[in-house]
Parts: C-alpha cells; structure tokens; sequence
C-alpha cells in the first residue's frame, strides 16, 4: 500500500530522513496467512528473527505463538526481552547456527535452549561446556537453492548444516557425548520458484523420513524457511494452501516413519515482515552523466538513505520498488539511478548482482522529494550498519487506526562510540 504523501512528510519533519516505517496490520496479515498452514495438530510456525528483530516485531510473534529461530546468543536475549519463554518444554526459542561465537554457548546453556547445530565440532564445544541434553541437527542434504547464487543454502558450495553423508559420525559423536538428537532440520531456501520450493521440501520430507527410524530420540523435524515474496509483484498470489497441505502431509509421513508422533517445523523469516516496511529516504540532488566512449550516460537521483540502511541491492543485487511520493503513477517517466552518500560506487538501489547500474523508470524526481523503497522489512534494519558512521536510521511503527510510535530513534555519533575504549591489556 502506499502512504499518504502528508503522513510521510510529517514523518520525515519529525524524525528526519532516511527513516524505516512499519505496518502492523501487515505483519499480522502474514503472520495470520502462516498460521492458516500451521494451525494442524503436530504442526508449529517459527520467526527466523534475523529478518527483523525488533522488540516491538517479536512480541507480535509471542502474542500468536509463533516460536523463534535465533542465530546469536544476543538475538536469544533479544527474544526473551521480547517475553518468548527459555527453556526446552516447549523449545519455544531454538538456536540455529554453524558456530557458537561469543556468548551463544553461554546463553544457549542458561536459558536451557534447545541448540540447532550446523558443525560437527559444535558437539565438542557443547560437551566441553558440560550439556548433556537434546540437540537438534542442521543437515546440508546436498541440494536446495537461495533466493540468489549467493545465498546457497544447500549443495557442497554451502556452508550451511552437516553434511548429510557425515551423518553417521555425527550420531556416533553426540551418543558418547551424551546428547541426544530431538530434531532433525535443514533449510534448504526457497529458490526463484515456488513448485522448485515445493519439490525440494518433498525430497528433503523423503530423506529425513528414512532417517527417522534410526534416531530414537527423535521428537520433531524442521524444514527450515525460505518461504518466497515476490519484490517485484508484492501483491502477487502465492499458492500457500499447497504449502499447508505439504506440511500437513509430512507431518505424518514423518510421523508413520518414526512410529510416534514428530511436531512439524516451519521458521520462515522474510515472508513475515518484507512487506511491512518502507524505507522513506529524500532526494537531495538530480545529476547526469553524459555518454562517451567508456559507456553510456545516466540521470542519477541522489538520495540521503545508503546501503548502510538497505544492503540487500548491494549485496544480492536484489530489487525494491521504488516509488517518488505524490507522483501519479500515470506522470511520463524516464530512466533514473538511484544512488545514496556512501563512499562506495555501489551504493545503488537500481541494480542486480551483475550490473551496477539498472535504471529504473521514474517520473523525474526533484531535489527535496521524498522517495520509497518498498518491500524493506525483511534483512533491510536488521542489516544496517555503522559504515562511514552515520547511525542507523530510526524506526516508526504504525497501527491501523493511523496511531505512530517511533521504535527506535536514530543513532547518535554517541551511540557509535559508545563502544570504544582505550584500555591497556
Ligand atoms: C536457518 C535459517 N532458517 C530460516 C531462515 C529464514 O529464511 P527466509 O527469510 O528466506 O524465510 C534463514 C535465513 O537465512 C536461515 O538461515
């Protein structure tokens, strides 16, 4: 949906720009969608947290009984602030990671979570560390497919889970540790298409079935996130009742194969929040380039928001809609690039993973203009960074009776050097 050109400029006099504006009641539409295909006996929904962490997203999850998927020891912490229950009855929060760095194996152990590991080692570090419980194993089964090159998120290029062959050893490790193997999980991401999704959950649903006999401890089975959005056609129809049906189906499948009956995990992450979010940023000059023998020219609108706020462009070179507010969409438009202040050449909106410059029709936007990039809920906050020390941009909440609460306010150069020390060692 598109704001109101007045809600944003009030929000930009008051907060400045860049800022990040969430809709409540579109994360809860999403959240409501998951439990539409969680709702089935045996069946439980995680929020892969990493895609948006914020306090205010993760009591939303609480309130519906959604679990969490963590990856750090502090986004445990940031989980259990938020009021999702610690401990293991049941592993309400679930620790997912290849290695255990600074505090996770601490917090892992005092907050009695349930420890999804991706390395083989990580049984020596939890056994070292005293643990004697249940685990849960992240498998790389040899295929799957990120959302781009890469993200592989499974196949001998990833760096993901345990490698499915190593298995064996593997249960042999955690037996004489002492640990005991609760659940089998791998996330295998959701690929360009939704039926290439589909097929390989199926295979995945196949291998850990036939593993299941062998894992007498076995309580549950996660099949990851990966649940695709379509950034280029947001209100594009996703066929979720297939994936409800799956789980449904594999729940039992599953279930007949360990001779008990398993819980079925999702953790989806983007798919949740990508929507929810705009990031607001203000155009602050119009400039050319002119063509000449190195290549052509282009019109560049600069703007205040980088890839210190929004790194997916850089990175993946994924898209975002863009969007020059108060424009009507029918205004002629021309071929823009849409840059940010940072010091680096790839500090573009409009490009993907090859080319550094994909103009993007626009009406041509004027300097003070405010534009929108869309879709910015999922990975867009939770990846900012402090990069050429500008702080990260506040964030502003809203409910659908129009009501605004900022969330977090814009970081102060205080803030950055909070950290800093001059301490002898
Ligand atoms: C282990 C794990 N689970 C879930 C997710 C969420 O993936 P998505 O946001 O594509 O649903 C990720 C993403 O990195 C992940 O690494």
């Amino acid at each position: 949906m598109s704001h109101s050109p007045a809600l944003l400029e009030n929000l930009a006099h008051t907060v400045g720009t860049p800022f990040w504006l969430y809709e409540a009641d579109v994360i809860r539409q999403r959240i409501a969608a998951i439990q539409s295909i969680t709702s089935g006996e045996g069946l439980q929904a995680r929020f892969a947290m990493k895609a948006c962490p914020a306090t205010k997203i993760l009591q939303e999850m609480a309130a519906a009984n959604i679990w969490i998927d963590a990856v750090s020891g502090n986004e445990i912490l940031r989980a259990r602030h938020a009021g999702h229950p610690a401990g293991q009855s049941p592993p309400v929060i679930c620790f997912t990671s290849d290695v255990f760095r600074d505090n996770a194996l601490d917090v892992v152990l005092e907050h009695g979570v349930l420890p999804n590991i991706g390395s083989p080692g990580m049984i020596r570090d939890l056994a070292a560390a005293g643990y004697r419980g249940k685990i849960s194993l992240r498998i790389n089964p040899g295929f799957g497919h990120g959302h781009v090159n890469s993200c592989d998120t499974g196949g001998p290029s990833s760096k993901h889970g345990i490698w499915y062959q190593d298995l064996p050893s593997v249960q042999a490790a955690a037996a004489a540790a002492g640990l005991q193997i609760a659940m089998l999980h791998a996330h295998i991401g959701s690929g360009p298409q939704f039926d290439e999704l589909l097929a390989n959950l199926n295979r995945l649903v196949a291998e850990f079935a036939a593993l299941a006999p062998s894992l007498p401890h076995l309580e549950a089975v996660s099949l990851g996130g990966g649940i695709p959005h379509d950034y280029r056609n947001p209100a594009a129809f996703l066929p979720l009742e297939k994936l409800g049906a799956l789980f449904a189906t594999a729940r039992q499948t599953l279930s007949d194969a360990a001779s008990r009956p398993l819980r079925l995990e999702i953790e989806p992450g983007r798919y949740y929040v990508a929507p929810a979010c705009t990031l607001v940023t203000r155009v602050s000059d119009v400039k050319q380039t002119q063509t000449n023998p190195k290549g052509p020219g282009a019109t560049f609108a600069m703007v205040d928001a980088g890839f210190v706020d929004l790194v997916r462009p850089a990175m993946y070179g994924s898209y975002h809609g863009i969007e020059v507010v108060g424009r009507a969409p029918a205004e002629p438009t021309e071929p823009i690039v849409v840059a940010g202040p940072l010091c680096e050449s790839g500090d573009v909106f409009t490009r993907d993973d090859a080319e550094l410059l994909q103009p993007r029709a626009l009406p041509r936007p004027l300097p003070g203009d405010l534009l929108t990039l869309r879709d910015a809920g999922a990975y867009g906050y939770a990846m900012s960074s402090n990069y050429n020390s500008i702080g990260r941009a506040p964030q502003i909440w809203l409910e659908p009776d129009g009501q605004l609460t900022q969330i977090s306010r814009r970081e102060t150069l205080a803030d950055i050097l909070k950290a800093e020390t001059d301490l002898p060692l």
